[in-house]
This record gives C-alpha cells, sequence and structure tokens, in this order.
C-alpha cells in the first residue's frame, strides 16, 4: 500500500513549499528536495547520501519525533556550518508514515 505524507520544504530563499512525499520508495528527505527541484543542482546531495558533506542541513521545525542521529551525522554536523539545535542531515531522514506533517527549512548553503 503506498502511502504519501504532505511535508513543508522552506528553500533556501524563505519560500515555503507543501509538497507530498512517498513513503513507499525509500526515499530520504534530501531526495526529495532534489526531484522537487527545491535547491539549485550541485548544491544539495553532493556526497550522495552518505552523511559526509552536510549540503543537505536542514533544521527541523515541526515538533516530529525523527529517528536518532547515527554517529556520523552527529560527527558531520559537528563541523558543519550554521548549525542550529534543531538542525539536521535531510539525507539521514526516511520518508515515513510518522513524518506526516513535517515541516524543514534548508539551511543556506555553504
Ligand atoms: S547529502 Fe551529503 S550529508 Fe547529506
Amino acid at each position: 500500500m503506498s502511502v504519501d505524507i504532505n511535508i513543508k520544504i522552506t528553500d533556501r530563499n524563505g519560500e515555503t513549499h507543501e509538497i507530498v512525499a512517498p513513503t513507499d520508495m525509500a526515499m530520504n528527505l534530501m531526495e526529495v528536495v532534489r526531484s522537487y527541484e527545491l535547491a539549485e543542482e550541485g548544491t544539495i546531495g553532493i556526497c550522495g547520501g552518505m552523511a559526509m558533506c552536510a549540503s543537505c542541513q536542514c533544521y527541523v521545525i515541526s515538533d516530529h519525533q525523527l529517528p536518532e542521529m547515527t554517529d556520523d551525522e552527529d560527527a558531520m554536523l559537528a563541523e558543519a556550518f550554521d548549525v542550529e539545535d534543531n538542525s539536521r542531515l535531510g539525507c539521514q531522514i526516511q520518508m515515513t508514515p510518522e513524518l506526516e506533517g513535517l515541516e524543514v527549512e534548508l539551511a543556506p548553503e555553504s
């Protein structure tokens, strides 16, 4: 059964997009941003989703319980720029039905 979730993504120009993301295609948030072209090609997902570049950093605005960070994500965010308490790496956030209503903002390009 396919379940789509509604999420809000604010791009780097401050524009908020309400989009629908599938949860049955093993997509992560970085891939969703890329598929909707919400960030310029080549400015997001540079490491291909390996938690090694932080180009997919985003700020989680809604009150969702996200999966715990892996050590890799934690280490990458420790070195990244513009990191806030609610920073996460988009490539480490898988689209799941629990994330219905998620709201995030893309961190500035670094
Ligand atoms: S795409 Fe490189 S850390 Fe997420």
